[in-house]
């Protein structure tokens, strides 16, 4: 096997048969029909005929702690018939991938972990119109695998990125800033004159929920852990900021909203926040629970919700609202149109090299990263 290399961290290992022709190992019917010569923007013009690629991946073989990420080489077949192959120039790090890590949202094992990515399509099944070999192209799966140098991705799940979003700054977006679409323009739509509360307001999602509510005249009030947080929460649309652990939650609320409540409440927190969550909200508030990063959520009562107002509960997830694909595009193109006419800013607060995904890790859990953080293949 010969390798070759094909640009920074890529090797290109050349697979002949017996007698020497070149040919791709995976199934006959995912060869690639399309696209035998793959152009490579910044590395000129391979033959995806002549190589295979042996693209290096954050793989998990058990669940637990970071330790048990692991740089791997993973073999990649020829995209399927309606797939584009995909190589990734920045990865998004998400919440969620911690829960993939540990077993909370279990996973198939062994697991490439990861959920968005943006990169160029470096190679397309026989059956894909839309897209052509070197568009820049952003995706959130609902399927792990995208802690990747490279991965086919069916083509009906990705988007073209628009010209004036770097790949980092859409890597830092496609499943954050449409779950911040989705719960603000959907789930509950939030209209001016509002009052939503915002939990974990300096992270990822936090920071694009914060401005973009702003941005469609509600008053926000963020809950940050830290004081450096709370600054940050305050320069990307929070109103008020409560710094938990030191300023009581429902008293504060009750105080800044002259005892009414809010109209929202996004909790992604859990576990920790939850039952608080429910006290601050109005008379049929909105409790929208959609993560747990101190852990699941308390099973409750309907009747908790009735003795509070005739409360409403929900608990969404990203990949619902975004099933169809027409609902991708128009989410997508809303969260983009956001960007530009820069009603959100996106921030990117660390980037590691894709080898260090442990740290990455680490940090999100010790609540040490703020705004979004990426990883770079
Ligand atoms: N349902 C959906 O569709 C959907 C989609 C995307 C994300 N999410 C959820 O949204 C949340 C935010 O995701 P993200 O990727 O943007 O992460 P993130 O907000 O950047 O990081 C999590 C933050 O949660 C806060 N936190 C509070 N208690 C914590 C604890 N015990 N352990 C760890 N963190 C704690 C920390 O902020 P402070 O230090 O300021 O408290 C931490 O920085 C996650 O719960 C995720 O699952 C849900």
């Amino acid at each position: 096997m010969q390798t070759l290399v094909a640009g920074p961290g890529l090797r290109w290992n050349a697979v002949r048969s017996p007698d020497g022709r070149p040919y791709h190992r995976g199934p006959s019917s995912r060869i690639c029909e399309t696209s035998h010569i793959a152009r490579v923007p910044e590395h000129g013009t391979r033959s995806v005929e002549e190589s295979e690629l042996m693209p290096q991946a954050i793989q998990i073989h058990e669940y637990g702690g970071p330790e048990v990420l692991r740089l791997e080489e993973v073999d990649i077949p020829a995209p399927g018939p309606d797939e584009v192959q995909v190589r990734h120039t920045a990865i998004g790090v998400n919440y969620i991938d911690v829960y993939d890590r540990t077993g909370l949202y279990p996973v198939q094992l062994p697991c490439v972990l990861g959920r968005e990515a943006t990169g160029v399509v470096h190679a397309k099944g026989r059956k894909v119109r839309d897209l052509k070999v070197g568009d820049r192209v952003a995706y959130a799966l609902p399927k792990p695998g995208a802690y990747t140098e490279l991965r086919n991705v069916p083509a009906d799940r990705v988007v073209k990125i628009p010209r004036g979003i770097s790949n980092e700054q859409a890597a830092a977006l496609m499943l954050k800033g449409m779950t911040a679409q989705y719960l603000l323009r959907r789930t509950y739509r939030v209209k001016r004159g509002d009052v939503v509360l915002v939990h974990a307001a300096a992270g990822g999602v936090g920071l694009i929920l914060c401005q973009w509510a702003k941005a469609l005249g509600a008053t926000v009030i963020g809950v940050v852990g830290s004081d450096a947080k709370a600054e940050l929460a305050r320069k990307h649309g929070c109103k008020h900021v409560l710094i938990s652990g030191r300023d009581e939650l429902v008293p504060s609320v009750k105080r800044l909203t002259k005892n009414v409540g809010v109209a929202v409440v996004y909790d992604a927190v859990g576990k920790d926040t939850f039952m608080e969550s429910l006290d601050c909200l109005r008379p049929l508030g909105m409790m929208v629970s959609y993560g747990n990063a101190s852990g699941p959520p308390p099973a409750i009562s309907p009747l908790e919700l009735s003795k509070r107002g005739s409360l409403f509960l929900t608990r969404p997830t990203l990949f619902n609202y975004v099933a169809k694909r027409e609902d991708l595009v128009a989410t997508a193109r809303e969260l983009f149109a956001a960007v530009k006419s820069k009603a959100v800013r996106v921030r990117i607060g660390q980037t590691y090299a894709l080898k260090d995904a442990a740290e990455a890790h680490r940090d999100l859990e010790a609540r040490r990263t703020t705004g979004s953080t990426v990883l770079l293949p």
